[in-house]
């Protein structure tokens, strides 16, 4: 987890095992947003407990690896209703984790709630697919479009956090 004093925002990617898809949707933001000089707090949880504790898989792992993102310190933990306080913007990588965290959400829960390709142009709603059961080109394609979602909510972000100075 990172951030600075004077962040603003802070991010959590959602999915459902936290071993695939949202470490990669975590590792990529957190080189998207460093790149962009936003300081953020960028974490990420899924929705279920099987795999809490453990590391990425060896897939998304090497994946993000031949991207030249270090994923390997990270560690599984499930979703927690203080993630609905800490975080301004909870982000699902597909449409049934976006509505297990909206099952959680207290009622006054500060975060707002979105998936990863609803800042993308023209693809707002879809899902990315789980590549657990895939091969590694399935991992290939599922970095290509996280990387995309999480480049363009860097640049949301960024913009966002302009209009907050002006
Ligand atoms: P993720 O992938 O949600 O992208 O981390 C999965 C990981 C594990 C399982 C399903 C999806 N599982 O059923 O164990």
């Amino acid at each position: 987890m990172h951030g600075g004093i004077e962040q603003k925002f802070g991010v959590l990617f959602v999915c459902l095992g936290n071993i695939c898809r949202s470490p990669m949707a975590e590792g990529a933001f957190h080189a998207a947003v460093q790149e962009r000089g936003l300081s953020c707090l960028v974490d990420s949880a899924g929705t279920a407990s099987y795999h809490v504790g453990s590391q990425p898989d060896a897939r998304a792992i090497a994946v993000a690896g031949r991207n030249g993102i270090d994923i390997s310190g990270q560690s599984a933990r499930q979703l927690d209703r203080d993630d609905f306080y800490r975080f301004t913007h909870i982000i699902a990588l597909d449409r049934a984790n976006l509505e297990g965290v909206r099952a959680r959400a207290p009622r006054d829960g500060t975060a707002s709630l979105a998936m990863l390709l609803d800042a993308v142009p023209g693809r707002r709603g879809e899902p990315v697919a789980d590549p657990y059961y895939g091969d590694a080109a399935a991992f290939d394609t599922a970095w290509s479009v996280i990387s995309l979602g999480a480049n363009a909510w860097a640049d949301r972000l960024l913009h966002e956090a302009a209009q907050l100075k002006a």
